[in-house]
């Protein structure tokens, strides 16, 4: 049976920085809170003139694809992982294979979420591993900063969340390393704790005044259910991964964690004892871009060299679902 090997990444971000002290003004908050509860200086905002979901995925995928030496022609599936498509539907997937001019290969949507690019690239995987596909192009993007309260009302999750794009080329290879293993879960139980409500279905009428009024567009958090469990699950996840691969914890070379708040990724390197050169963190300056986060984190460590041949690189990620993830790779 063949791998699959990540051989390209890229990423792009919106122009516009927000930083701590741009939203003291618009809301009432401090740097210091935010800086000392989720690590973060400053995020991305994207500008409605200029930035779509598609439009991002596909500036992202161009660079994904310059370094892994291929042409969009080369790619024979899309797997696209976002939960703030540019249309109700249909999902951004076919915009994005519009956008490369790739009108009729297949084209996946993945709505999980922060866990979203951990589990398109475990679908990407899988058509590799059975021969189905060869080059898989892999993508999380979002546009999180239209659906945030940015009153106080909404400030403990306006100040976390962000725009943003990530890309990987997935190819198949007979070589004995790319990705060796994933593993997905979740928690339907807990699908409220972290939503945005609205438009939904299930209504009489699917859009009204009252609905309106009433803000269910927002992005809903109950951020202190979503730390207890994401400290557990991250940890937890990680664990079934190397346990799958006989591995420990010391092997590996590089943890990316999805970027939620950068305590709990300090919490998770501290239950892993991992040391600090050992665990890649980017919220600092891009906030938490959902399932854009994993693609943009990987690109950029890519970018400085700190992901080398034959490194063990572990991606994990939890989120709204409650949805966790991770993945395995030989790099
Ligand atoms: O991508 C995966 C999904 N998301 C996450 O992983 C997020 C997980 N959760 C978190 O990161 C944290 O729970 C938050 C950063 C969202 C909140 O931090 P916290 O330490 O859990 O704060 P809290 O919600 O318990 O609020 C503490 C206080 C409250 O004031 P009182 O009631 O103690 O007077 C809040 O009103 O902090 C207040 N607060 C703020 N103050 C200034 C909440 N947000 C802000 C703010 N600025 N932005």
């Amino acid at each position: 049976m063949k791998n699959s090997k990540i051989i390209g990444t890229g990423h792009y971000v919106p122009e516009q920085i927000v930083t701590n002290q741009d939203l003291e003004k618009i809301m009432d908050t401090t740097n210091e809170w935010i800086v000392e509860r989720t690590g973060i200086q400053e995020r991305r905002w994207f500008d409605p003139e200029k930035d779509t979901v598609a439009n991002m995925a596909t500036k992202a995928s161009k660079k994904a694809l310059k370094n892994a030496g291929l042409v969009a022609q080369d790619v024979d599936f899309i797997v696209f992982a976002t939960i703030t498509p540019d249309y109700f539907f249909p999902g951004s997937g076919v915009l994005l294979q519009r956008e490369l001019g790739l009108q009729g290969i297949g084209a996946l949507d993945i709505r999980n979420a922060c866990s979203g690019f951990i589990y398109a690239l475990s679908v990407a995987d899988q058509f590799i591993k059975t021969g189905m596909y060869k080059t898989i192009l892999v993508v999380g993007a979002e546009i999180q900063s239209s659906a945030l309260d940015k009153s106080t009302e909404g400030r403990s999750s306006s100040v976390i969340f962000a725009d943003g794009a990530g890309a990987a080329v997935l190819q198949a290879t007979q070589e004995q390393k790319g990705i060796l293993s994933t593993h997905l879960h979740a928690d339907g139980d807990y699908a409220e704790e972290l939503y945005v409500k609205d438009p939904g279905s299930s209504r009489k009428v699917r859009l009204s005044k009252e609905l309106l009024d009433g803000a269910t567009f927002n992005l809903t958090m109950n951020g202190n259910t979503v730390f207890k469990h994401a400290v557990v699950r991250f940890a937890e996840v990680i664990h079934e991964a190397l346990a799958q691969n006989k591995m420990q914890k010391e092997d590996i070379d590089l943890l990316i964690p999805h970027q939620a708040n950068l305590r709990i990724s300090q919490f998770v390197q501290k239950q892993m004892n991992l040391p600090d050169e050992k665990v890649y963190n980017n919220i600092m300056h891009f906030g938490n871009t959902t399932a854009a986060s994993i693609p943009i984190a990987l690109s950029e460590a890519c970018e400085k060299g700190k992901v080398k041949d034959n490194d063990l690189i572990c991606l994990a990620a939890f989120g709204s679902g409650f949805t966790w993830a991770s993945a395995l790779i030989r790099w």
